[in-house]
This record gives C-alpha cells, structure tokens and sequence, in this order.
C-alpha cells in the first residue's frame, strides 16, 4: 500500500512543488521577522519537534467528536470538535515552522500534508459553524466532520511518510554509537580559527582550535546532513550551511534550529605524530 500512496504522493509534484516554494517564501520571511519564535515553534527548546506533539490533540479530540456524533452526545462533540480545531490550529503553525527548512521530495510531501490538512480544518470550521447555528443543520455539520476526518486521517499518513519515509524532522546521528576507543585522525595540524574537515575512521568530524583547545564534532548537521566543516563560526557555535542551525562548539549543544537534536561532540588529544579523537557522552543540562 505505502508504495501506491508514495505514487500518488509524488504525483502531485506539477503543483506541490511550486505551492511550496512560494509557501517557503514568504513563511520564512515571516518567522525570520518573528525572531527566536522559530525556534520556539521547531522545539530547539524541548530537545524534540513540537509539531509530532501537538498534533496528538486534534487526532484525539476529533476522533471522540466522531464517536460521540454517532452516539448523539451532540454538546460533548461539539466540544470535542472545538478542541480539534484549537488542536489544529496550533499544528499548523508548529508545522509550518518545519516546512520552512523542506526541500525536493520532503518539500512536495509537506506541501501535500499541509493542503489535506488545510482542506480538513476547512471542513471542521464549517461544521463547527453549523453546530452553533442550530439544530437544523446538524446533519450537514456532521457530515462535514466526517469529511474534515477523512482529510486528517489522509494527511495525517502524509505526515508519518514525511517523518518516517523521508527522515524529515528526524536525528541524523541516532544510530551513532557513544562508544570510548580513540581514533587517529587524518590531519596532524589544525590552524586556528579555521574549520577543518577531518576522518576519524568512518566518520567525519570539523575540527575547529581556539588557541590550545581543539573542538571537535561530527561533520554531519543533526538536522538534514548538511556539511558543518562548510560552515561559519558564530559566538562558540558553528553554524550550518544550510538551514542555520547553530551548535556549541565545546559539547555540540544546538542553540537554535531548525535542528533540534544536539550533534555529537568529541575530545581530542595529541598523540606520537598526530591527533586522535573519541566521543564525548551527551551533554546532560
Ligand atoms: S542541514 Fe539543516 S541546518 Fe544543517
């Protein structure tokens, strides 16, 4: 089946795509105006997404909305429905504060997510509107609560295939092992001041010297791969080249996003001949 919905998904490539860029657009102008607000929205503070979070409300309350319309408890679904609409306010603007950072195929899927989701809540306000107007337009609102379901519920699978399918939004480095060996670097001299891209057996660090000290993370950016050793060097972090994410540069700590996971740090030490390096734990305040 997952394969016929990831057809019909990039199907809709001729429209999501040129929806979403414009979409990007003008939401990153927005949330760049509004400051630390994106940070706030992605979860840089939570250590986690808040989009994924949020929208557990709307999918609860609106599938009891539904249970309750069948069953004809009509003032408790209404509350019900007023809940999942709040509920989905709320995941749409966590949501589109992810979206801003979407390209290629993860763009076109979040464009998809986000028009069901659109077209859902569109549903839910119009039958919300007719629960207040009386009785007589009961049946209507009911059934457009039943559409508006069917539209989350669509959506909702969009939005695990974006997650799961695509990585979106996930930890770049949550198969990474801690692990306490020492390895030998590929570089013996590091000028200071500078991001240095180094092998530290499979894996790839930046490097960066502030006089004796030698910070050291992982090279892949938490958030989508991005290479950080391309990067800029801003207040102790090393920012992204990418999206922006920012990270400490003495224990990989992300100061903001889009990334909301920390990026694996390292110690180093001088060797006969060389450098080595080996995982830092995770950093724990
Ligand atoms: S890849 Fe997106 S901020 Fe680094």
């Amino acid at each position: 089946m997952r394969r016929r919905v990831v057809r019909l998904i990039e199907a809709q490539e001729w429209w999501a795509r040129p929806v979403g860029e414009w979409n990007q657009r003008w939401l990153a102008a927005a949330f760049g105006a509004a400051g630390p607000a994106k940070d706030l929205l992605n979860g840089v503070w939570l250590g986690h997404p808040v989009h994924p979070a949020v929208t557990d409300v709307p999918v609860g309350a609106l599938t009891v909305a539904a249970v309750l319309d069948m069953t004809g408890h009509r003032r408790a679904a209404d509350l019900a429905v007023a809940t999942g609409v709040a509920g989905m306010v709320a995941s749409a603007v966590t949501g589109a504060a992810d979206a801003v950072d979407t390209y290629g195929r993860s763009q076109v899927q979040a464009t998809v997510h986000a028009s069901l989701m659109v077209g859902s809540l569109t549903a839910y306000l119009a039958s919300l509107g007719l629960r207040a107007a009386g009785p007589a337009g009961r049946p209507l609102a009911v059934a457009l609560s039943l559409l508006g379901y069917a539209g989350m519920a669509a959506g909702a699978y969009v939005g695990g295939e974006l997650a799961y399918g695509s990585g979106n939004m996930v930890d770049r480095h949550a198969w990474r092992a801690a692990g306490a060996r020492w390895r030998r670097l590929d570089v013996a001299e590091l000028p200071e001041g500078a991001l240095v891209r180094a092998k530290a057996g499979a894996e790839p660090l930046v490097l960066y010297r502030a006089g004796e000290t030698v910070h050291a993370l992982h090279a892949t950016c938490a958030h989508a791969g991005g290479p950080l050793d391309e990067g800029t060097v801003v207040d102790g972090c090393v920012r992204c080249p990418w999206h922006g994410s920012q990270f400490r540069l003495s224990d990989g700590r992300v100061v903001h996003g889009p990334a909301v996971y920390d990026q694996p740090a390292y110690e180093v030490r001088a060797v006969e001949g060389g450098l080595e390096a080996r995982r830092l734990p995770a950093p724990i305040d």
